[in-house]
């Protein structure tokens, strides 16, 4: 990698330097504009003289490629995506599962697993080399969380008791050997504030903005007060967050059994490892960084966590009070305690009954607070240092050489297993890189250069892949195609997806040329059981530094767990090799399946000439996200209350409805309050101005539909055969597949904008963030929606103005 970093940064450098010497500027100019048009010129002939005559072999459209020096393409695409489909093997795939799944391996804390994975790869024909960062990064030293009742005596004295000490460990099982190693790890959280706190305990449902604000408008005290929140709806670190906020002394979560679906033992289910219902003592660790405003390093928001690199205060990006992850077994003493105290979540709307799933252990699901004589003691120790994490980086070169496809995966997790997150990626990825190695051995060469990333640290903030980019950007800029990312490949058996509009398609042909494991329909491909739902980019995995803060088209796929599957122990020490080997994929059979799925989305991005994006796709979706903001506004305007948003809305909608946003008059400064609502006449004009992004997307869309027409008639050109005396033809044929190309690879790029998103300014995409209260699920233009949930409409009307001005940019630059 360094190698092809160097040059290309002190490009940049370049270009960014303070013009103070007229003439040095003027000439480093001309000579890396020259430089460009000879590179340009170079690879266009380089790519024509590819073209050679293949007339006496019958093949698909790709195989009259050749390369120099070859003659003839040894390995056609249809070759290789017959290598990519027989390769792998459920038996690989468990034997790479099984080394990962071994022993501990949190960030910055296994470097025989870099070292392994490293050496796997070039074993397999690939060559790589281990990344590092110097990182921020705590590990956990102590913690106790108690219940304490302050008991009268008959004279008058009192005295404190402990009523409840939980165990914050996960039981031992006997049959799964990772739950019961020696040096297991601790629960606990990421990024977590090390503080001893005591005092009355609140239950605030899933901790999202608004049931923060339903507690505040009936006027239950927060102040001093400790949370326990349910996990659930959004990242967690956004509800401590709020709860820090709002002056609260610290946070426990607790998984409640109510969102595990019909898989519970209140429904007559057997826990693990007996049944598929969650097991009671399991907890979730995970990180409590604010996600949703600057993921990565948080003492280096920007830039490369490089030793010595100037180092920036954390407060803004991680919280400041305690949290401390419980499992249910452990919350049941500390809700039953608020049995009896404050309002009920029934009095509350149906967003606070809609789960609650431990009723028939005794809990009323009360408010509370307790009273001043039930406290609880929560004390959390965390050792804070700046620490080496390892990425695991190998390559492919292709023939184009800005032309980059990068494939990636973290290797760190929570617990000695993480069979589902992340080892079943790391499985699977292995299983693909496999796969490319045989079609290596056996004469190929990728048109792309292909990148694998095996990233470090993600669990903690996705640490090690945006440290990576943020070092690489002005490559990745330049260079990069698109970004794969795979992080639980497998928990279930419901295929999830989320891309950014560019690859839709590219997912719909990589899984529909892939036999499915279900053959209920005996010849069903992995497409025909799939519900064709493609999510928008969030955040939450190690796309986020490709799509939101460089602006790379990226995708994110696995198998999840789907209704009636087994409950998936999420960051647990029940996410073992022995739950993925009896539950979550018994034979190992969608990781080998997955396997194929990432060979062929990676084949189909490297190795066509025409890298095969729909320039349509993106802007028919970028108008259904303007009609979705209208539609938001629509609401805002015409909804006045809880009540009327609840009746309206179906369940679902209003459930997610409910952790996505902000109330929309939260904003004392709002100009959008019940009573001004209908009388608002900037709301009007800013629903005006909504109109001229369809306005602009009229255009983008016609030109985004020529692009890919260019590209169709491209594709039957190259499929054809042009005897060799033609060269003119070949080269005016290299000159537009180079030009199609370059047009295709920066479309994305085109919706950056540089100060970034309103008090998060590394989120740059003007399109696709993650909510700002929700963390990992998607939101679209956060710009123009965070101002509707302010009633900013000054605010809004800017950032019109920055979308439109994109949405021309790009229309400009097809
Ligand atoms: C690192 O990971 C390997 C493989 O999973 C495991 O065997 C080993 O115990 C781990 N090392 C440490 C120091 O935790
Ligand atoms: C890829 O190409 C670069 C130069 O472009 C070279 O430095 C590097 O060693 C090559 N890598 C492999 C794996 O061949
Ligand atoms: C936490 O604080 C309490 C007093 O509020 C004290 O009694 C206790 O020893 C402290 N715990 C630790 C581990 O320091
Ligand atoms: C909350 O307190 C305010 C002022 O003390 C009062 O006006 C309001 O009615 C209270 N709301 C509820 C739901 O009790
Ligand atoms: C298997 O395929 C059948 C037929 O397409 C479908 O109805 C069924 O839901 C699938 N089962 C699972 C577990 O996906
Ligand atoms: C409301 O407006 C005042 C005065 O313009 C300002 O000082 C304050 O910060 C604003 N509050 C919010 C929440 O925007
Ligand atoms: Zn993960």
């Amino acid at each position: 990698m360094s190698s092809e970093r160097t040059p290309l940064i002190s490009t940049v450098r370049v270009a960014e330097s303070r013009p103070r010497y007229p003439h040095a500027v003027l000439r480093r100019f001309c000579t890396v504009a020259l430089a460009s048009v000879l590179i340009w010129f170079f690879v266009a002939v380089a790519v024509s003289m590819t073209l050679f005559p293949d007339g006496h072999h019958r093949h698909g459209p790709d195989d009259r490629w050749a390369w120099p020096g070859c003659g003839r393409r040894k390995v056609t695409h249809d070759q290789l995506q017959r290598i990519l489909l027989d390769t792998p093997t459920s038996k690989h795939a468990e034997e790479w599962s099984r080394y990962y799944t071994a022993g501990p391996h949190l960030a910055g804390k296994n470097y025989s697993q870099a070292l392994w994975t490293k050496t796997k790869w070039e074993e397999f024909g690939i060559k790589a080399d281990i990344v590092s960062y110097d990182v921020y990064i705590n590990y956990p030293v102590d913690h106790r969380l108690a219940l304490l009742e302050e008991k009268k005596h008959d004279d008058g004295t009192s005295a404190w008791k402990v009523s409840y000490e939980a165990s914050l460990t996960e039981d031992i099982i006997e049959e799964d050997s990772t739950s019961g190693l020696p040096d297991r790890i601790p629960t606990f959280h990421g990024y977590s504030a090390s503080g001893n706190v005591t005092g009355p305990v609140v239950y605030v449902n899933y901790g999202t903005y608004q049931d923060f604000e339903d507690l505040v408008k009936a006027n239950v005290t927060l102040k001093d007060k400790v949370a326990i929140a349910r996990y659930g709806g959004i990242f967690r670190g956004l509800k401590v967050k709020r709860a820090q906020e709002l002056g609260m002394l610290g946070v426990i979560l607790y998984s409640d059994p109510g969102d595990d679906g019909d898989n519970t033992e209140e429904k007559g289910e057997k826990p693990y490892p007996d049944g598929p219902a969650r097991q009671p003592s399991s907890v979730q660790r995970g990180s409590t960084q604010f996600l949703s405003f600057a993921p990565g390093d948080p003492t280096t928001p920007g830039y490369p966590s490089k030793p010595g690199a100037p180092r920036q205060p954390v407060h803004t990006a991680i919280p400041s009070i305690p949290s401390i992850p419980i499992s249910y077994k452990d919350a049941l003493p500390i809700l039953k305690a608020l049995n009896g105290h404050g309002p009920k979540a029934d009095d509350f709307n149906k967003y606070w009954t809609r789960n609650t799933g431990l009723e028939y252990k005794g809990v009323h699901y009360n408010i509370g607070p307790t009273p001043d004589h039930v406290v609880v003691n929560l004390y959390n120790e965390q050792e804070y240092i700046t620490t080496p994490l390892w990425n695991v980086i190998g390559v492919i070169n292709g023939t184009i050489a800005d032309e980059v496809v990068v494939v990636g995966n973290h290797r760190d997790a929570w617990v000695a297993g993480g069979a589902g997150d992340p080892n079943s990626g790391s499985a699977v990825m292995n299983e693909a890189i496999r796969s490319f190695g045989e079609a290596i051995r056996q004469g190929w060469k990728p048109l792309r250069t292909i990148v694998f990333g095996s990233w470090d640290g993600e669990e903690y903030g996705l640490v090690g892949s945006t440290e990576w980019v943020e070092e690489y950007l002005p490559w990745l800029s330049d260079a990069n195609v698109a970004y794969i990312n795979t992080d639980v490949s497998v928990r279930g058996t419901y295929l999830k997806a989320a891309a950014a509009p560019l690859l839709d398609n590219i997912i719909h042909a990589a899984t529909a040329a892939v036999p499915s494991p279900n053959q209920t329909v005996p010849g069903q491909t992995v497409h025909d059981v799939w519900d064709k739902q493609i999510k928008t980019m969030g955040s939450g995995s190690d796309f986020t530094a490709f799509q939101d803060f460089a602006g790379i088209p990226s995708l994110d796929i696995g198998f999840d767990s789907g209704p009636g599957e087994p409950v998936y122990h999420y960051h647990s020490n029940y996410d073992s090799f022995y739950w993925m080997e009896k539950f979550g994929d018994p034979g190992f059979v969608y990781h080998r399946t997955m396997a194929q799925v990432l060979g062929l989305i990676t084949a189909q991005l490297a190795d066509l000439p025409v890298i095969s994006f729909r320039a349509a796709d993106y802007a028919h979706a970028l108008d259904r996200y303007v009609k979705k903001v209208e539609d938001k506004l629509d609401e805002a305007l015409s909804l006045s209350s809880e009540i009327t948003t609840a009746s309206l809305l179906d369940d679902d909608v209003y459930f997610e409805l409910r952790g996505s946003t902000r109330n929309f008059n939260s904003n004392p400064n709002s100009t959008l309050t019940p009573s001004s609502v209908s009388s608002s006449s900037s709301a009007e004009s800013f629903r005006t101005s909504l109109k001229r992004l369809h306005k602009a997307l009229e255009k983008l869309t016609a030109r985004a539909a020529r692009l890919d027409k260019r590209a169709d008639a491209l594709r039957e050109k190259l499929a054809r055969h042009i005897p060799w005396w033609r060269w003119p033809a070949k080269l005016r044929l290299g000159f537009e597949l180079r030009k199609v190309n370059t047009r295709y690879k920066y479309m994305e790029r085109s919706f950056l904008f540089e100060q970034g998103l309103d008090g998060r300014p590394w989120f740059k995409h003007v399109v696709f963030a993650p909510g700002l209260w929700t963390g990992y699920a998607g939101a679209v233009f956060p710009g123009l929606v965070e101002s509707i949930d302010e009633g900013d409409w000054v605010n809004a009307e800017r950032w019109v103005d920055i979308i439109e001005s994109r949405m021309r940019n790009a229309a400009r630059r097809l």
